[in-house]
């Protein structure tokens, strides 16, 4: 991913170079409490993790919201018509797959679908999956990151927005808010905004959806050493930490953490010295918020955006809030 900022690889795709990467990554390896950004999970060998995550029966968020995105595409989707779909940390794909189906060839050939990620093998296969799947429709892909550079997509008009997975979750809450806030500022009369948001319920539930039995989750967490290896140049050995994952109730989140096994060093061309981590020592990796009815209308008031509909599963332990301004 190392490329020049702000380069055209080909008229429909564009990267842009995160240059802050080594310092954020420093930052959370320095701090007491050690942590690294999450959106630092998503090169290609973690993108393809969170792929077979979303597939695992302990997962439930995926399949809900693809359930629910399934049984109300139609309504969704009505009057949709050279509209451009903005998604914001699109991953694979295959939630907008769902709402496209509901477009008529005509209407595809009038829309624009604009996905936003880090993960750049992300944006190229759902480019190459869309085109093959849905040919009428225009991909503009953006490799960036959406807290930074959420203003490349105002060349676009007559927006929804797509937030899906709950990836707002996470977010700290106050940096979802104020994310909330700002989109509200970009999006203009008509435009929309549909958030997918993980509901809080039974902590029983919460903590095995992050601690599977066939411990893909755990890798997934692991593989963010990798990561910092490559960008950092560190030498993380990954097999001596150990993933944790538990609910906390007061901050109503779940918090993943690796656990370093046994006493290490860590050295980097990037750190003065060595990097201590002792046996026990954890580095925060991520959180992962969950939602009240009352945050769906906290984002509105924070936001100025009005609530046209709230979707739901039966057990309503995921909504999709749908959005107007
Ligand atoms: N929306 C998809 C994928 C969710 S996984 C789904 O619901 O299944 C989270 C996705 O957001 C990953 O593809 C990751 O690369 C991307 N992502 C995380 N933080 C990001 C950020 N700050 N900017 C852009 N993309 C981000
Ligand atoms: C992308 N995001 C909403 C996922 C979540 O549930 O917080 C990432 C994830 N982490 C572990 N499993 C899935």
């Amino acid at each position: 991913m190392e490329r020049d900022p702000d380069i055209l690889a080909e008229d429909t795709f564009l990267e842009i170079a995160m240059e802050t990467k080594e310092k954020e990554m420093l930052a959370g390896l320095m701090a007491t409490q050690k942590y690294l950004p999450c959106k630092f999970f998503y090169d290609e060998t973690g993108s393809k993790l969170f792929e077979q995550i979303t597939r695992l029966e302990e997962y439930y968020p995926s399949r809900t919201e693809k359930s629910i995105l399934k049984q109300n595409s139609g309504e969704l989707m009505q009057g949709a018509d050279g509209t451009t779909l903005v998604e914001l940390g699109s991953g694979d794909c295959s939630k907008i797959s769902i709402l496209l189906q509901s477009l008529c060839r005509e209407k595809l050939k009038t829309s624009t679908y604009v996905p936003i990620d880090v993960s750049l093998s992300a944006v190229e296969e759902s480019r190459c999956k869309l085109q093959d799947r849905f040919g009428a429709i225009e991909v503009c892909g953006i490799v960036a990151d959406f807290m930074q550079q959420i203003h490349l997509v105002s060349q676009h008009e007559n927006r929804i927005f797509c937030f899906f997975g709950s990836t707002i979750g996470n977010l700290d809450r106050r940096d979802a808010f104020r994310f909330v806030a700002k989109l509200g500022k970009l999006i203009k009369r008509g435009e929309r905004l549909l958030l997918g948001l993980d509901m809080v319920k039974d902590k029983l539930v919460l903590e095995r959806a992050y601690n599977d039995e066939k411990g893909i989750t755990a890798k997934f967490n692991k593989n963010i050493l990798n990561v910092t290896n490559k960008i950092l140049r560190t030498d993380f050995e990954p097999e001596y930490f150990r993933h944790h994952a538990f609910y906390d109730d007061d901050e109503q989140r779940i918090e993943m953490h690796l656990v370093a096994m046994r006493d290490m060093i860590v050295k980097s061309p990037f750190f003065e010295g060595v990097l201590e981590i002792s046996k026990g020592q954890t580095i925060h990796t991520e959180n992962s918020h969950k939602f009240t009815s009352h945050h769906i209308d906290e984002f509105a008031s924070v936001s100025g955006l009005s609530v046209r509909s709230v979707y739901a599963d039966s057990n309503r332990w995921f909504t999709l809030t749908d959005y107007i301004k």
